[in-house]
């Protein structure tokens, strides 16, 4: 059998090292050995963006890119957004295995059970600007709940945890809701727990004079399975947010608004408002080669195409493509869907495309059916964070219960001056603007 090691020789020395390797990876650390001398700090690994580095070892999510398979706790994400529901499911990302009947029952009625919020919370998201974004309305919101429940501190404590795991997954859709309205002027709505997770989350949008709000069963079970294919997708940039700021012991509604920022940045929970501003400006079939010319000529992205991790095809986004469907049998069909067939036609049978391994992603569907069931723009990432709650919250708990994470602190290689002395203010020339070490990057 071949050994599970790695030689390394260092030319600079001419020294040998046996590296061992355990599940596929090097130890980082064990390349610390490697110097060419006792002031020589060790050899570190440098890898900007983290593309070959694995901070962690996890249980929950499963993707092999070059396949196009994902995998919650052992399930395809096939079968689950085809056969779950998104509480199940969340049950499943949570707790490791799949609930029986009683524990699906519970667990179903604990979330209920935290779906209001405190009126002081209600209160508090009055105070932001009409017109506030509602992604900086959740990030802020759900930073002030760890003011309302001080006993979050105690994340060793498994209850604990778990009071806020519930909390945070009962909440995260009325909080969301609530700056929905907000940007709309309209009374917030309060939770109604005789409906599903979903169903409740639509009352609350739009629930207008009516005394019981009655979700269309078509887009009540579209969000379920769109909160399925969104709620957790391994290392990426949130939840290595919430990885970082949980290893500091920081309470889990600070982790969860740390990883809610993340999502926030266009180039995480953004990419589906920028297909749909790209299917807009497109507007018409005829203006398609047009696009796909400056595409090709790198003056600018397909948007929705291509993935850090699926260089096959994403598995989300042939289920996606199914449910559009069923979303326009209700809200009529997007004009949007049409140039984005047409544009995803095209660019299948490229060679562009097909060379760079150039597939639709999640986003390139999930903004055009969030658009039809009347969305704006700036909702997209909410929606996005409401389900990924369950699968921060999963690995939040996973590595703090990880008895080989300690505070995450990445090494650096210093690049800045050398030691140099301090000069009296006086004695310092006046550098004009045009001397680079003065114009930094702030
Ligand atoms: C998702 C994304 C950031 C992944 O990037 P990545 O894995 O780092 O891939 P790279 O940026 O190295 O791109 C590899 C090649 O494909 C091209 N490419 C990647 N995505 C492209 C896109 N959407 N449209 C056109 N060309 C694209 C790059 O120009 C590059 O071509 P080159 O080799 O000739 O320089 C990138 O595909 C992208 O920007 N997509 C559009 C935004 C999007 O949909 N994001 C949502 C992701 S869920």
């Amino acid at each position: 059998m071949a050994k599970e090691t790695l030689t390394v020789r260092d030319d600079r020395t001419g020294k040998e090292y046996v590296i061992p390797i355990e599940l596929g990876s090097i130890r980082a650390t064990d390349l610390a050995q490697i110097k060419t001398g006792p002031d020589d700090g060790g050899l570190v690994s440098y890898d900007p963006a983290f593309m070959n580095t694995a901070a962690c070892k996890s249980k929950v999510t499963f993707i092999d890119g070059d396949r196009g398979i994902l995998h919650y706790r052992g399930y395809p994400i096939e079968e689950l957004a085809e056969k779950s529901t998104y509480l199940e499911t969340a049950y499943l990302i949570v707790k490791g295995e799949l609930p029986t009947t009683s524990h699906l029952a519970m667990w179903r009625h604990n979330i209920t059970m935290h779906t209001m919020v405190h009126e002081n919370l209600k209160r508090f998201m009055q105070g932001f600007r009409y017109d506030a974004h509602p992604m900086g309305m959740l990030v802020g919101t759900v930073g002030a709940l760890s003011t309302f429940y001080p006993d979050a501190r105690d994340v060793m404590d498994l209850e604990s945890r778990r009071m806020q795991t519930r909390r945070l997954i009962g909440k995260i859709p009325t909080i969301a809701a609530f700056a929905y309205r907000h940007s709309r002027g309209l009374p917030y709505v309060y939770p109604d727990n005789d409906l599903s997770y979903t169903g409740n989350f639509l009352s609350m949008l739009f629930r207008m004079t009516e005394l019981k709000y009655r979700p269309d069963p078509v887009l009540e079970h579209a969000l379920e399975v769109l909160f399925i294919l969104h709620a957790d997708h391994e290392q990426n940039c949130s939840t290595t947010a919430a990885r970082v700021v949980g290893s500091a012991l920081a309470d889990p509604y600070s982790v969860v608004a740390a990883a809610a920022a993340a999502l926030s940045g266009p180039r995480h929970g953004g990419a589906n408002e920028e297909v749909v501003h790209m299917l807009r400006e497109i507007g018409s079939m005829n203006n398609i080669p047009a696009l796909i010319k400056q595409v090709k000529a790198g003056e600018r992205r397909l948007m929705g195409f291509g993935h850090r991790v699926y260089k096959n095809y994403d598995p989300r986004a042939k289920i996606i493509k199914e449910v559009a469907y069923q979303v326009f049998e209700v809200t009529g069909r997007s004009p949007l869907i049409d140039i984005a067939l047409e544009l995803e036609k095209i660019a299948l049978d490229d060679e562009y495309f097909v060379k760079r391994k150039l597939y639709p992603n999640v986003d390139f569907y999930s903004g055009i059916i969030y658009d039809a069931m009347g969305f704006p723009v700036e909702m997209f990432p909410v929606l996005f964070a409401i389900p990924r709650t369950s699968g921060w919250m999963a690995q939040w708990a996973e590595m703090v219960l990880d008895e080989e994470q300690r505070i995450a602190r990445p090494r650096q290689v210093y690049i800045g001056r050398d030691l140099r002395s301090y000069p009296p203010l006086d004695a310092r020339r006046d550098v004009g603007a045009q001397e680079t070490e003065v114009r930094g990057p702030l």
